[in-house]
Parts: C-alpha cells; structure tokens; sequence
C-alpha cells in the first residue's frame, strides 16, 4: 500500500510553482472534440485525472500526443465515436465533461451515469434540464444517458438553479455550435469557466460575459484547432500556502504560477486569520502566523470561498487561538477528512454541514486515511507541522490532482516521502 509520510516540524523556505489547474485543463481536453484538428493544451498537469480524461478522448478515436511532460497535443478529426464508458466515468466524474462538445460537433453522446461518489450524490439534473431547452432528447437504459440532438441544437436562455460549475461548462460547450443564441442566467464564475470561454472564443466561439453570472453564446457553424496555455492552479496554491502559513522560516515560501486574484476570497479569510500574504509577481509570498486567530468560514460558488479549500483551511482553523465554525455550502458529504484530523489531536465537531471547531495547541502525528482528494493533501499539509510522523494512506486521491506533490514539498525543505507499508498479515 502506498503511503505518503511525513516528519513534522521542518521549516519550509525557498518557492514553489503550481502546476496548470486540473479543473481547467480535463474542461479544455473535453473542448478539443468541438475543433476538428490537432488542438495543442500547454501547461497541462501531469496528473491522473487528466490521464483518465486522455482515455476517454482516445476511446473515442482521438489520438494524443505527449510534446513533453505538460504538453499535450491532441487530435480529434479522426473521433467516431461518442461514447464516455462506465469504467472511465466511474473513475472521474469529470469525464461527463464530453456530453456538450459531443453534441456540439456531432449531435449526439452516450455517457455513463456517474452515479454518487465519495462527495455525495452529485447529480446532473442541471445539466440535463439546461440540454434539454437547447433541444436535446434524453433516454436512459443500461446505467447510460443516451442523448440525442440530431434535428440541431437551437439556442435558448436556460436559468440554472444553481451556478454549478459543470452544467454551466457543458452547457456552454454544446451552446457553442447551437442556431441562434443562447444565455445562461446564474451561470458559474470560476476562472476554470472563463479559460474555458476563452480558449473557446480562440477557436472561433461568439461568448461573452463568462466570469459573470450572465453568459451569452452566440452560436458559430465551425470551430478551428487553437494552441492554449492552461491557467495556474489556484487551489494547488492554496494548499501550499496554508503549508507555508504553518511551516515557513522568516523569509517567507513564494508560491508562483497562478493568479492571485483567483483566490481573493481565501486569501482575504487567511488576512483575517492572521496570516501574512504579499502579492508579489505571478503568486504570493506567505509568512508564518505566529498566532492564528479564529475566523468563520462558509463555501459558496466563486467568487466565495471554495468548497476546494475547505479541508485545508480547516487544519488551519485546528490551530487557532479560539473557536471557528465552517459551513460547507456545496458538498453533503465533505467533512469526512475531519474525522482523520481528530486523530491528530484536532477538536472539531460536525453538525449537519456545519463543523464547530476549537483550536488546540498543536497535532501528533499518526496513521490516517486520505479520505479525498482535497482531504488527503490537507492531512499531508497538518503533517508539516505535526509532532513525530504522519502517515497518510489512500493517496492515489492526493495523485488525481496534485502534481509531483511529494518532490514539491520536498523542495520546499519538508521531510516527505512516499512509501510502501507492508498490508498487515491478517489481511
Ligand atoms: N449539482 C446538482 N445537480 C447538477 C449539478 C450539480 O445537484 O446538475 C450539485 C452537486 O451535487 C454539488 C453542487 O451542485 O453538490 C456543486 O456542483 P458543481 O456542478 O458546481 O461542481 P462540479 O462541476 O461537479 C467542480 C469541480 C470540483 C469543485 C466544484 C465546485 C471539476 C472537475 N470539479 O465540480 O472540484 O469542488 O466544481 O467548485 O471541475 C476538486 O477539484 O477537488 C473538486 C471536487
């Protein structure tokens, strides 16, 4: 079993730099299927959602060529199929990505149904809806959506109930190549969505209005292929600088490659924690808090306070010198890692969607189970500052989404590194 261990209480310095956002680049993958051609992706990270995005796109006939380690050019002319199979969808959500470009270019698209996950149910009943008023016919058998929109999609204003990130990037994606003009009220605002819009309006795409809750999208007959460097990961930033706000020397750690506008919200609530950030060029320099003062939190959709920082605010909050409560706003089932943190030494109780924190004076490191993606980095991060070692299993979540997470951190000064624990022999 591979784990990730951890010997806490080495001070972090130098600077590190964030890989290209995952949540951009498996969206920018999918759009690739709306350009016939050879669409080139750059800083794209190497990660394994984006390997299983890679499948998906290959299964349907495309082919994919590695330039280097984070470019990746890929070829979609030759796509023949329109299909997203059960053991790639199962593997990652991300994959019913394809369903708007599949219908943008070709009318139609099967797609297994994702079915709940370790986040909770996590329907696409938003998605679905907003397809359907663009015209597309729906029908289900077998664990699969079969949807069809051969007579054309034709444009619409569609009003989502809630600004979900993937129905409003799917509804754009099929939009797109829709008659006539299409507007999406209450739309998602997430950077990935208007590096999406972009890298679609370079292809040829009429959007307008992507990062507000209003986008317009007036359809085109054809896209062409295009070159687009994906946006830095502000949630990969995030989790480094909630290490360096625990670990680093007097200098500071700079964490580079992203936007630090991207993460106004978090880095306004760890201001109020305490926390000493500096805008500097392409990133932030952060600083150790030397005392951490407790700070309410609740996520909502950008520009709030994402549900994808949550956990490892939450090791912060661990910490502080008083009481804090964290409502999570957009996940039923996403205080799971609290449990794991409580091994630490952490005082969280969790009621509802709401976790009731009392700051302790510092954690003990133990064995705990990543239970997440998000989860499992933030247990790596409470590791950094943890007495003796810490030991974090499951990590082939932390592996999804963060690239090279282990050397990174390395080069940051932290006593890291991955392992293999033997299986116990009653196993
Ligand atoms: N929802 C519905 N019906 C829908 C769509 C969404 O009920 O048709 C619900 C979901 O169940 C969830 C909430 O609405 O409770 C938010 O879902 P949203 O559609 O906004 O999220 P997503 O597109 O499924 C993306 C990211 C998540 C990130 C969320 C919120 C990707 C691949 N995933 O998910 O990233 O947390 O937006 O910002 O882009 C992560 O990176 O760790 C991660 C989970």
């Amino acid at each position: 079993m591979d784990i990730i261990r951890v010997e806490g209480g080495h001070e972090l310095n130098g600077s590190v730099h964030v890989s290209g956002a995952k949540n951009s680049a498996l969206k920018l993958m999918a759009a690739t299927l709306l350009a016939p051609g050879v669409t080139t992706l750059e800083n794209v990270p190497n990660i394994s959602d984006v390997h299983v995005m890679g499948k998906v796109l290959k299964r349907m006939g495309a082919t994919i060529e590695v330039v280097d380690e984070h470019s990746l050019a890929i070829d979609t002319s030759a796509v023949d199929s329109w299909e997203a199979p059960y053991d790639l969808v199962a593997k990652m959500r991300a994959s019913t990505a394809v369903m708007g470009p599949l219908l943008g270019r070709f009318g139609k698209a099967k797609i297994a149904m994702p079915g709940g996950c370790n986040l909770g149910a996590r329907k696409i009943d938003m998605h679905i809806l907003g397809l359907e008023a663009l015209g597309v016919h729906f029908d289900t058998d077998h664990g699969y959506i079969h949807a069809d929109a051969s007579d054309g999609l034709v444009g619409t204003t569609v009003t989502l109930e809630f600004a979900s990130v993937g129905a409003t990037e799917n509804l754009i994606m099929a939009a797109v190549r829709a008659r006539g003009t299409t507007v999406i009220d209450n739309a998602a605002r997430e950077p990935e969505i208007v590096d999406l819009a972009n890298m679609l309006n370079e292809m040829g795409a009429k959007i307008s209005g992507a990062g507000t809750p209003v986008v317009q999208i007036e359809g085109v007959d054809e896209l062409h292929p295009v070159t687009h460097r994906v946006i830095g990961d502000r949630i990969e930033a995030g989790t480094f600088i909630v290490a360096g706000a625990l670990m680093a020397g007097d200098e500071g750690i700079d964490v580079v490659g992203f936007n630090s506008s991207h993460l106004g919200m978090v880095l306004k609530k760890f201001e109020l924690m305490g926390i000493d950030i500096e805008r500097i060029v392409g990133g932030v320099r952060v600083r150790r808090a030397e005392r951490i003062r407790p700070v309410d939190i609740q996520t909502l959709p950008f520009p709030g306070f994402p549900t994808d920082m949550q956990a490892q605010t939450m090791v912060l909050s661990a910490l502080a010198d008083g009481s804090s409560v964290i409502t999570e706003n957009i996940f039923e089932n996403r205080f799971m890692f609290a449990s794991e943190l409580v091994r630490m030494g952490a005082d969280i109780r969790i009621e509802s969607h709401h976790a009731m924190i009392h700051g302790v004076k510092g954690f003990s490191g133990a064995q705990v189970v990543s239970p997440d993606l998000r989860g499992g980095a933030a247990l790596v991060v409470a590791g950094l500052i943890a007495d003796g070692y810490t030991e974090v299993s499951a990590i082939h979540h932390i592996d999804r989404g963060y690239e090279h997470f282990v050397s990174k951190l390395v080069g940051l000064g932290a006593c890291v590194e991955r392992a293999t624990r033997p299986d116990s022999i009653d196993d």
